[in-house]
């Protein structure tokens, strides 16, 4: 039986584990207790649910984000900011090779309500798809309740900066923002502003360090600054990183505290290009042709240096802009 619920999202009753399936396009999506399914004209495709949802949950929160989300090697999205391509294959050789791939470009708004209700409707009570492996309970099973609070958090986007007044707040144990485990090292203390009288606005200062060893979650952005279109997203990392983020323009990482491998693929072909081990102080830029995923032995601290400026993917795609970010 097929039931439309918002005005576009399609999904039929649930299945005998609970969990309602989802069409957008021709593309079907079920899950079951421990897996995600994905069908398309010309292929399917199996990933663990933890796993699955973990992405989802990122795609959701971030609406796309810049480029390319791989949920893994063959299933993913493309934003290309009004619409969004969801394929299957397209970006890796042995499917394209094979030519079962599968691509189909679809409006964000229908893209994005159809994602939120799988994500709302396949997440159990015990599971939070954006904290550590470590401090979460199971994504599996038959469906049991949901973790609305969870997958609907607030998304932290300063408009100048965080602590500026009437800008996104700092994070204390009032404000629901206990110190993360591994980071019970990290001094608290804020400076001392005293800006000149009529400018209290415009002075600001806080600490970052303070502000991430009270992150509730992991891999995921958070604008902590901005000046004009340059964003300071900060974020704190453990385990995996839940996609294969392809970049459309250059990215810059900066490591704050602790140790993160990042493995660097080809954007379009999957092919190896690196793997780059960042420890506390290192700065590395991703150029804008590759896909990476990065892998956090323990909780740490991340600074990435986005350039949001819209004209960047097609002056890139068109080769007008460098791939790279600086000639030596
Ligand atoms: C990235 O794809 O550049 C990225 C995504 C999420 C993070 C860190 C980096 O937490
Ligand atoms: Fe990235």
């Amino acid at each position: 039986m097929t039931a439309t619920l918002e005005p576009d999202v399609t999904s039929s009753a649930p299945n005998s584990q609970g969990y309602c399936e989802f069409t957008l396009g021709q593309f079907q999506f079920r899950r079951d207790e421990y897996f995600a399914y994905v069908d398309w004209p010309t292929g399917s495709h199996i990933m663990s649910v933890d796993a699955f949802l973990r992405a989802l949950q990122r795609d959701v929160a971030w609406d796309f984000f810049y480029g390319t989300v791989n949920f893994d090697g063959v299933i993913g999205t493309v934003n290309h900011y009004g619409t969004v391509d969801l394929f299957a294959g397209r970006y890796n050789d042995a499917y394209r090779k094979a030519e079962l791939d599968y691509t189909e470009n679809v409006e964000t708004s229908l893209i994005r309500e159809t994602f939120k209700e799988m994500l709302d409707d396949w997440t159990n009570a015990t599971f939070d798809p954006f904290a550590s492996p470590h401090e979460t309970g199971s994504a599996f099973g038959i469906k049991n309740g949901n973790n609305r609070p969870a997958i609907t958090r607030h998304r932290v986007a300063a408009a100048r900066m965080v602590a500026v007044p009437g800008d996104e707040g700092l994070r204390s144990d009032d404000t629901g923002h206990p110190i993360n485990r591994m980071f019970a090292d990290v001094p608290q203390d804020e400076p001392e502003v005293y800006p000149e009288p009529g400018f209290e606005s415009e002075v600001a200062a806080f600490s970052l360090f303070a502000y991430l060893s009270r992150s509730p979650v992991t891999w995921n952005p958070s604008v902590v600054s901005v000046c004009k279109i340059s964003l300071f997203c900060a974020t704190t990392e453990e385990y995996i990183l839940p996609i294969i983020h392809g970049n459309d323009r250059v990215e810059w990482f900066l490591q704050l505290s602790d140790e993160i491998h990042w493995e660097v693929e080809d954007r379009d072909s999957g092919s190896v290009r690196a793997r780059v081990v960042m420890r506390p102080g290192d700065v590395c830029a991703m150029p804008a042709d590759i896909r990476h995923q990065g892998y956090a032995p323990k909780r740490s601290m991340l600074l990435v240096w986005e350039n949001a400026d819209p004209a960047l993917p097609e002056l890139i795609a068109s080769g007008q802009t460098p791939t790279y970010p600086i000639d030596f």
